[in-house]
């Protein structure tokens, strides 16, 4: 079975997340979007692991041979666990080279068996990110098109809720 892992914080998942989803559903028999629970990451992720997990489900609900699962641990150990050959990545611009490097390379170290792909964004969202899309609906922005109608919902009352 040709199967591939998209894994991230997804906090909460952008349309250009989902690109790189979709575009890696066409080449793989099966991916499993990994959905990490970071606990640390940049201070606490704003949305539960299970609303994180809900909002690309339902996202990715008319993609036959795409699966959500929550992680907790190692990427690579999981990637073994689901029986996955490859993890992609989305790349966006240079900024991002730098990290996605660092992983790929601590992860080949820990298992080489695992290749780390790379799927480069489409120049409309080269310039999203989940942080972002927070920070312009923290302050009452609008965030649509840029993640699905529902997350921008969630982003909506999340934010007042805040204030
Ligand atoms: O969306 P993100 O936050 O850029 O995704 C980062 C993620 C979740 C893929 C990365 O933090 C990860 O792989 N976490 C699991 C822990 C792990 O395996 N760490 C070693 C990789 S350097």
């Amino acid at each position: 079975m040709n199967r591939a892992i998209c894994p991230g914080t997804f906090d909460p998942v952008t349309n250009g997340h989902l690109d790189v989803i979709e575009r890696a559903s066409a080449l793989f028999a099966e991916v499993v979007v990994a959905v990490a629970l970071s606990p640390d990451k940049g201070g606490g992720p704003l949305f539960t692991l299970d609303e994180r997990c809900g909002f690309i489900e339902r996202a990715v609900a008319h993609l036959s041979n795409v699966v959500v699962r929550p992680f907790d641990g190692l990427l690579v150990e999981f990637a073994q666990e689901m029986d996955a050959k490859a993890v992609i990545k989305g790349l966006r611009a240079v900024t991002d080279f730098e990290r996605e490097f660092q992983m790929a390379q601590l992860n080949y170290r820990i298992d080489k068996t695992v290749e780390t792909m790379f799927i480069m964004s489409i120049p409309e969202y080269a310039y999203l990110s989940s942080s972002a899309v927070k920070e312009i609906a923290r302050y009452g922005g609008s965030v649509k098109g840029l993640v699905p109608d529902e997350v921008c919902e969630a982003l909506a009352s999340r934010s007042h809720q805040s204030h």
